[in-house]
């Protein structure tokens, strides 16, 4: 995804941030598979979370579309997970993990927040209510796919409720960024 928007950018504040992205997350996925090897086989990933990473949901339109749901949605369920991961798997060296790799995903997500506000005006309103559909749609589709295969504990505490909530939060941040109005996102759901 982010050589995909690299790639389609001219803004070179931009393209130097994506750069300097992509290393980071190299090194993240080379950390966690350090730790996953110690821990013996990695599982295959959720079929909607692996569709979602293989690509197949870029937005056809705005590159923002992308850029809200890698740098706003999933980098801000990344970072969530990382917080509450050390609640639910008490690993002093997962915690370890987590806590070096926040800071940057934190980074990424105030660049995703910084490219909504700065772009959010060079689309017309029958596109923003449009993404803001998509990315409710991808969302909860990515949320139940992970949920399922998930022991029954830590999916008791991501019912329909938890989903119900946290998509709230996400609706209400993009309604403050100013991808939607409260009335739009009420009319798209
Ligand atoms: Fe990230």
């Amino acid at each position: 995804m982010c050589r995909d928007l690299r790639a389609g950018s001219s803004d070179p504040v931009e393209r130097e941030f994506l750069q300097g992205q992509i290393s980071d997350e190299t090194r993240h996925i080379a950390l966690y598979r350090r730790y996953l090897d110690r821990l013996g086989a990695v599982g295959e990933a959720e079929p909607a979370l692996a569709d979602a990473l293989a690509g197949r949901f870029v937005w056809q339109g705005s590159p923002l579309g992308t850029i809200i749901a890698v740098h706003l949605l999933l980098e801000g369920e990344g970072l969530r997970v990382q917080r509450e991961f050390g609640r639910w798997f008490p690993c002093d060296l997962l915690c370890q993990i987590n806590a070096s790799i926040s800071p940057d995903e934190a980074r990424h997500i105030a660049f995703g927040r910084r490219a909504l506000v700065a772009r959010i005006g060079m689309l017309d309103e029958e596109e923003r209510v449009a993404i803001y559909h998509w990315l409710e749609g991808l969302w909860r589709e990515c949320a139940r796919s992970v949920s399922d295969d998930i022991p029954g504990v830590i999916r008791l505490a991501l019912g329909k409720r938890w989903m119900n909530e946290r998509w709230a939060r996400h609706r209400r941040i993009l309604i403050r960024l100013g991808l939607v109005s409260a009335a739009e996102a009420g009319m798209a759901a």
